[in-house]
């Protein structure tokens, strides 16, 4: 039972996902050394900044946790290898993008940060160590990560030096960027996955500082990592459904927003993630249901594949059909036209563009030429510039190939601009005053609101067309 005593935590990856549950953790296991490890230099340098301004991921809340717990039971290091070896269990949180090339491509994780991870572990564990996978990982991972751990601990067994043994949990994290503290303080559910029962109850005790422990569930371990595929496959699903039911919404006398409404009182459906959009981004939906298809090809379900993969064309079908009627509205052409974009991060209050809409909208724009003024309060320029591959201009020239700015304000985006286009739901943007706005723009001026935030009777009084996601309003197009 010993070897089950938790002291130390070691967790590999200070990133979306590392960062904020293991400052939670701190919180809540006060007696426990928690050690964030990353091979990015960078950032840790970034965790470890007193001014916590620049720590390298924004999520609210998470600033106070920080001045709270580091350096007291929370620490934040590039010495991978010591806090492997003095840790009774470790997480892994390192990332696991889909694979560019080679097999699998388009579809499958690049598993190789996770086989990297798997590696350092064996080489530099001591005794038992509980390893818990919280990165979403493709079904039966695990396994991998269990064939490097138990050759080494073979290996180090015959020569008797670091007493090695190994228990594999799956305990995948179901936080949302942008409410990842609140959701990690108030689970709608703890899942944990494994066959050594010990290391289970070993993992639950420390959920049960804060979680009561009718909401941590137990299951098989590919019970686990194929929840967590579902979990996000079911919540895309959604979307898109929601998606699709606003080119109806827009083609008919209907509101999406009633209709979200009408649907979700349904004790059946629920009321939550029915909001229509520019599609959905983030790191987690599309790579999750890649995987899903990937899986299911490879176990010849190839109705099933299918299946799920509508899910993502329909996603991608709601982007290009933005930037689309966006063009045609501008009379057929955005050329040398400046748009003020408003928002660029996948969702509000996260920094995070991973697979934010946003980059595929603005690219299309920007590949007909228009000048994109950009501005998110959160995502910085550079961040902008390497996703959508092309360099800030400093000053306003007048130009017919695409072209984008970072601004800093909302008024200054709006400067000459033919159109404002709001792609993310950042709360700055529900209440914007468009009687001052619209001076400073040209005319006919437009709004574009892919998040249907404004009040669009407002910025009509003032002046401007309006078009709003899945929203009849819009008909005159
Ligand atoms: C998701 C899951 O929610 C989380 O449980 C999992 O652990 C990781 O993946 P995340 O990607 O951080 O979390 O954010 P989420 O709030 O799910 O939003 C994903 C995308 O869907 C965003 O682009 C968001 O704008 C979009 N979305 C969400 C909608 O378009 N409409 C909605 O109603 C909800
Ligand atoms: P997530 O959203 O899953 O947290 P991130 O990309 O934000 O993904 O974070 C993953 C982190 O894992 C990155 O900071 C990366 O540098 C780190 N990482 C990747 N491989 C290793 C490794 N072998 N050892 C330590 N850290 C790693």
């Amino acid at each position: 039972m010993n070897k089950y005593k938790i002291k130390n935590i070691c967790c590999i990856g200070a990133g979306y996902v590392g960062g904020p549950t293991m400052a939670v953790f701190a919180e809540h296991c006060k007696d426990i050394k928690i050690t964030v490890s990353d091979i990015n230099q960078s950032r840790i340098n970034d965790w470890n900044n007193p001014d916590t301004n620049y720590l390298p991921i924004y999520e609210p809340d998470l600033d106070n946790l920080i001045l709270k717990y580091r350096n007291k039971n929370l620490f934040f290091t590039t010495n991978i290898k010591d806090s492997i070896a003095e840790a009774e269990m470790i997480f892994l949180s390192v990332n696991t993008p889909t694979k560019e090339k080679g097999v699998g491509a388009g579809k499958a994780s690049d598993l190789k940060w996770v086989e990297a991870s798997a590696r350092q572990i064996a080489e530099y564990a001591v005794g038992h160590t509980i390893v818990v996978e919280k990165s979403t990982l493709p079904v039966r991972t695990a396994k991998t990560i269990e064939k490097i751990l138990f050759d080494s601990q073979k290996k180090e067994n015959n020569n008797n030096k670091k007493n090695q043994t190994f228990s594999v949990l799956s305990n995948p994290e179901f936080l949302s960027e942008g409410s990842a503290i609140n959701d990690l303080q108030n689970p709608d559910r703890v899942l944990i996955g494994g066959s050594d029962h010990i290391a289970i109850e070993a993992l639950s005790d420390l959920y049960k500082n804060w979680v009561p422990n009718e909401k941590i569930i137990r299951t098989n371990i590919w019970s686990s990592e194929l929840s967590k595929l579902t979990a996000n496959a079911f919540l895309a699903q959604r979307i898109s459904s929601i998606n699709s039911i606003s080119a109806i919404c827009e083609a008919t006398e209907a509101d999406v927003r009633q209709v979200a409404n009408a649907i979700g009182l349904d004790k059946r459906i629920g009321k939550e993630f029915l909001s229509a959009g520019p599609g959905f981004g983030g790191s987690c939906f599309q790579k999750d249901i890649l995987n899903l298809v990937y899986l299911c090809e490879f176990y010849n379900l190839k109705e099933v594949a299918e299946y799920w993969e509508q899910v993502i064309s329909l996603n991608n079908w709601q982007k290009d059909r933005i930037s689309k009627l966006i063009v045609n509205t501008l009379f057929g052409t955005v050329s040398g036209k400046r748009i003020a974009v408003l928002g660029f991060s996948f969702k509000a209050n996260t920094n995070d563009t991973r697979n934010s809409p946003s980059i595929k909208i603005c690219k299309d724009l920007i590949e007909d030429g228009a000048l994109l003024s950009i501005y998110d309060p959160k995502v910085s320029q550079s961040q902008i510039e390497k996703d959508l591959g092309i360099k800030c201009s400093d000053q306003f020239l007048e130009s017919n190939s695409g072209t984008i700015y970072y601004e800093r304000s909302i008024e200054k985006t709006a400067e000459d601009a033919h159109a404002i286009l709001i792609l993310t739901e950042w709360k700055e943007f529900f209440n914007i005053n468009w009687d001052l706005l619209i001076e400073k723009m040209k005319r006919p001026a437009w709004i574009f609101d892919t998040r249907s935030i404004i009040k669009t009777n407002d910025a009509k009084k003032s002046g401007f067309n309006v078009w709003q996601i899945g929203n009849y309003c819009n008909s005159y197009l």
